[in-house]
């Protein structure tokens, strides 16, 4: 199944985050981290993505589901 970014199907993973690119990619460099320890967004819910800001808690509670940041240590 193709579903268009911009249109965000009923298969789609991401629900608003940066749809107009064709893919949605970023790049860390682990030693320019601005913290030790530092939550990537793995749930597309973030409104500071790719950083984790908490919205898979609730994310979770809504769905069932249970997802959560990547951790990236220094
Ligand atoms: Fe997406 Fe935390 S907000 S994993």
């Amino acid at each position: 199944v193709v579903v268009k970014a911009e249109t965000g199907g009923v298969n789609s993973i991401n629900p608003d985050i940066r749809k107009n690119e064709d893919k949605v990619v970023d790049s860390v460099v682990l030693s320019e981290l601005a913290k030790p320890l530092t939550p990537y967004c793995r749930c597309w819910r973030s409104g500071t993505f790719p950083l984790c800001d908490g919205s898979h808690v609730k994310h979770n509670k809504a769905t069932g589901d249970n997802v959560g940041p990547l951790l990236l240590k220094k």
